[in-house]
């Protein structure tokens, strides 16, 4: 079978390396790169270090508004589906790239597969949500990480194609645990000791682009006193310039690029806390046994919250602030996201076409 998979985004490099390796074990990929992240930090570092085929198309889309960001993405997907004629087309996640991919496949009568499909917030002011939303309506596999997803989607009629398969993210953590143990120098690059820090990581756009959250979660975070490590997205990077705070970042705020996969796994498994807007960082915080702080108000990963190791703290300074400085429950780590889905998406589409 011949399948092409969209990926353009950060964490979607995360989620296709496993079921990349899986899918060529049987099958023909193409690999298609929308080049919606570009910097060499957010894209080439990934495909390095997970092992991940060079894509046989980029894009080269690039940055812009939504809608420009999509409809490039669009037209340009619908050429390379044109030319090459795929039996399926497999997206990840939320991203524009996402649904852009869905949305170009299933114009054109090919079954689309939406691996990390049913996830919700309820929240649609969230880009995430209205990407996630469609991309479920028009996807022909729904490959599930929890059973909330596959009731999530029950709840919208979607029943045909769903598949609870877990998480492909805790298939890649999985992989490269012991590898980030052996390879990644970044406590010792920068001179951290184990549990003596937090994480933090900001980059929603409900957060970025919105100068009194970003404020208050900084305020926060410098009222804590603890010594935080923050690899900064280049949207989160610009705002804080605009904004005015990078000049007055707190001092106990260690700011630096963003990392790749390995060295961000190493930081995050030796922290005390992990600070966050990120949906992945959640669920690799719960596996790695790290508290962890979301700062929003709501999460798709709902069973980390139900466990007792995510908070949802927003972005008041006083509920982060003291999410930071309190202690958290002990509650027994149950194994939320068992690794192996990205061997069972391989198992079914084996089966099924
Ligand atoms: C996107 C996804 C989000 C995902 C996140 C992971 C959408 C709507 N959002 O958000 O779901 O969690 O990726 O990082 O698709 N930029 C650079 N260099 C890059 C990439 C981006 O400088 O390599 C800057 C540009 O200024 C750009 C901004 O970041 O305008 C936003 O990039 P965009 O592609 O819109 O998405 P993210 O904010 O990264």
């Amino acid at each position: 079978m011949k399948i092409i998979s969209v990926v353009g985004a950060r964490p979607q490099f995360i989620k296709c390396a496993p079921v990349s390796r899986e899918l060529r074990k049987e099958h023909e990929e193409i690999l298609v790169h929308t080049g919606q992240h570009y910097d060499p930090e957010m894209s080439e570092i990934f495909f390095d270090e997970l092992e991940i085929p060079r894509p046989d198309y980029n894009l080269g889309v690039g940055s812009g508004s939504h809608g420009k960001q999509t409809g490039e993405i669009l037209m340009r997907v619908e050429d390379v589906l044109l030319k090459e004629k795929p039996d399926l087309v497999f997206v990840y996640g939320d991203t524009n790239s996402t649904l852009a991919g869905a949305l170009a496949a299933a114009k054109l009568h090919i079954p689309v597969a939406h691996v990390e499909s049913g996830l919700r917030s309820f929240d649609r002011t969230m880009p995430e949500e209205i990407n996630r939303v469609v991309t479920d309506h028009i996807s022909d596999l729904l490959f599930c990480p929890t059973q909330t997803s596959v009731d999530n989607l029950a709840a919208e009629g979607i029943t045909k194609g769903v598949h609870l398969v877990g998480d492909v993210m805790a298939d890649a953590l999985a992989y490269n645990r012991d590898i980030a143990q052996r390879k990644s120098r970044i406590l010792e690059t920068l001179g951290l000791t184990g549990k003596a820090y937090c994480v933090l990581t900001v980059h929603r756009a409900g957060n970025t682009d919105n100068r009194e959250n970003l404020t208050s979660i900084i305020r926060a975070v410098g009222d804590a006193g603890v010594p935080v490590v923050f690899p900064v997205h280049p949207r989160t990077r610009k705002y804080l310039q605009e904004y005015g705070l990078l000049a007055n970042l707190p001092d106990t705020i260690h700011l630096i690029d963003p990392l790749g996969y390995l060295d961000m796994i190493r930081l995050m498994e030796s922290a005390q806390k992990i600070l966050t807007d990120s949906g992945g960082m959640q669920k690799e915080a719960y596996m790695l046994g790290v508290p962890c702080i979301t700062l929003r108000e709501n999460t798709e990963w709902v069973e980390t919250v139900e466990a007792g190791w995510n908070v949802l703290a927003g972005t008041g300074t006083d509920p982060i602030k003291i999410s930071i400085l309190s202690n958290f429950p002990t509650n027994p780590r149950l194994e939320l996201y068992p690794s192996g889905a990205s061997q069972r998406i391989r198992e079914i589409i084996g089966v099924i076409l």
